[in-house]
């Protein structure tokens, strides 16, 4: 078993619960059941911590990041196995998470050196004149992480990098289903130096482990990436707190018949199968204008056509296994409701356990979940449009705005829907050089719009979010 870290030690609480590969079901380890007691004692020690953290000098803890960074560089394949094993993620694409969870480390370590406030100009008030005015950014003390499945280590790195660039303690709470990553991490952290005190990781189910860390006072910040439904929940639970909330998407990508259509489809079809779909900006909606619909659609069917699924162990693999077999009958379903619903299924939707054959819908509609809802499998839809006005109306007739991509040729088109399109992220392009709604480059400010999300993501963005400010005025 793999123990558990908490109140300063690897611990065994509870039931063991078992890690297994999504590919074949093998068990891979079992990890403890950590329950509310387990919080109160952990946020007893973390209280410690953050003061702590708070009196450590920005370097140290800069310092920390960087070793850690190091060390992942040093072998990410070994990060990359552990998170293809736990996650079901194509070996090569797990290589690729460590690696940008190595940037995402050395970016947090950057922002605890440049961590500061501003001169505010008080001169400026009628009561202000002849003082001084600054502000301050102090951490907010313990910061819950709530990480999901599918970036196991780098999502998990995002998280816990800028809590600590920003000198706060960590509870980390991974996936029930992940935890192997997070574990390992935080061996990590602990071996690079991070004070016992400041950090907790455990392990189990959410449900009650979630309620009992997001309602307690002691955690003065709370950020989570999952589905939006948990999002809510949390909001409902977490009283006067800060929250970040990185929640789900339908993504859209609105491609116009002036882009380079081949590109753009082997491009979307990466974008829509990559992790078997289960990114927040997978690729979802596929707008395009009607007089390339016909074209583009054998294009897409070509590229999918190429697509390998099945053991993501095997370097060949493209599409590997959902989670879960129950997320991929689920994901069956929808695409089943949505033919019947009145849309074609042009390719794939064949399912074998948990692996589900990337399939391309035709002719889907608001009013189908595949459509509307977080899919959250390796899958889109087409959908035809006129004019630029309809296709923006397309991309936004959603809930959801995390990101979305735009395929066309045309500078002022971009221009205009880099403004008529409502989405955090906006990548636009003609195809060629890559983009589209799944590109995220770790330093980006990343989040969303409407139940997508609140606040934002990307190391000096989360450091932001992982601070408070107190203005000083002094008055000589
Ligand atoms: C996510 O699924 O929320 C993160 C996507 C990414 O980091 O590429």
């Amino acid at each position: 078993m793999q123990p558990l870290f908490s109140h300063g030690d690897w611990r065994t609480p509870g039931k063991p619960s078992e890690v297994t590969n999504p590919y074949d079901g093998a068990v891979i380890d079992t990890v403890p059941t950590a329950d509310a007691a387990e919080v109160d004692a952990a946020l007893a020690t973390l209280t410690d911590g953050a003061k702590a953290m708070r009196a450590m000098n920005p370097r140290d803890r800069a310092a920390i990041l960087f070793h850690a960074s190091d060390a992942i560089a040093a072998n990410p394949e070994e990060w990359g196995r552990r998170i293809c094993a736990e996650g079901g993620k194509p070996i090569g694409e797990a290589v690729g998470e460590a690696n940008r969870a190595v940037e995402t480390l050395r970016l947090s370590a950057i922002e605890a050196e440049r961590l500061g406030g501003e001169v505010v100009p008080i001169d400026a008030a009628p009561n202000g004149a002849g003082k001084l005015a600054f502000t301050r950014r102090v951490p907010c003390g313990v910061v819950a992480a709530i990480t999901p499945f599918n970036f196991p280590l780098n999502l998990v790195c995002h998280k816990v990098g800028p809590a600590i660039a920003a000198g706060n303690a960590v509870l980390l709470k991974p996936a029930g289903v992940t935890p192997l990553s997070a574990l390992a991490l935080t061996r990590l952290l602990l071996e690079c130096g991070l004070p016992e005190q400041a950090i907790t990781c455990l392990t189990g189910p959410g449900g009650e482990l979630g309620e009992a860390i997001c309602g307690d006072p002691r955690v003065r910040k709370i950020t989570f990436t999952g589905s939006d439904a948990v999002g809510a929940k949390i909001i409902a639970t977490a009283g006067v707190k800060k929250v970040t909330l990185e929640l789900g998407s339908n993504c859209p990508a609105v491609v116009f018949a002036d882009a380079d259509l081949p590109a753009t489809a082997s491009l979307l079809a990466k974008q829509a199968t990559a992790n078997a779909g289960q990114v927040c900006i997978s690729l979802q909606r596929v707008l395009v204008e009607r007089s390339a619909h016909a074209e583009f659609r054998d294009l897409l069917v070509e590229a999918f056509s190429q697509l390998k699924t099945g053991d993501p162990a095997d370097e060949a693999t493209d599409v590997g296994p959902l989670i879960r077999r129950s997320d991929a009958e689920r994901v069956e379903q929808w695409l089943n409701e949505a033919v019947e619903a009145g849309a074609t299924r042009v390719c794939g939707g064949e399912r074998d356990g948990s692996l589900l054959t990337p399939a391309l819908l035709d002719g889907v509609e608001p009013g189908m979940k595949a459509y509307d809802e977080e899919l959250f499998g390796p899958a889109c839809g087409l959908r035809s449009f006129e004019t630029e006005e309809e296709a923006a109306a397309m991309a936004n007739d959603t809930r959801y705005g995390l990101a979305a991509g735009v395929y066309t040729r045309d500078l002022s088109r971009m221009v205009r829907l880099s403004e008529s399109i409502d989405a955090g992220v906006l990548n636009f392009g003609p195809g060629s050089g890559g983009g589209g709604p799944q590109y995220r480059a770790d330093l980006m400010p990343y989040g969303g719009l409407g139940s997508s999300g609140l606040g934002k993501e990307g190391p000096r963005y989360a450091v932001e979010e992982m601070t408070e400010t107190k203005c000083v005025v002094i008055h000589p």
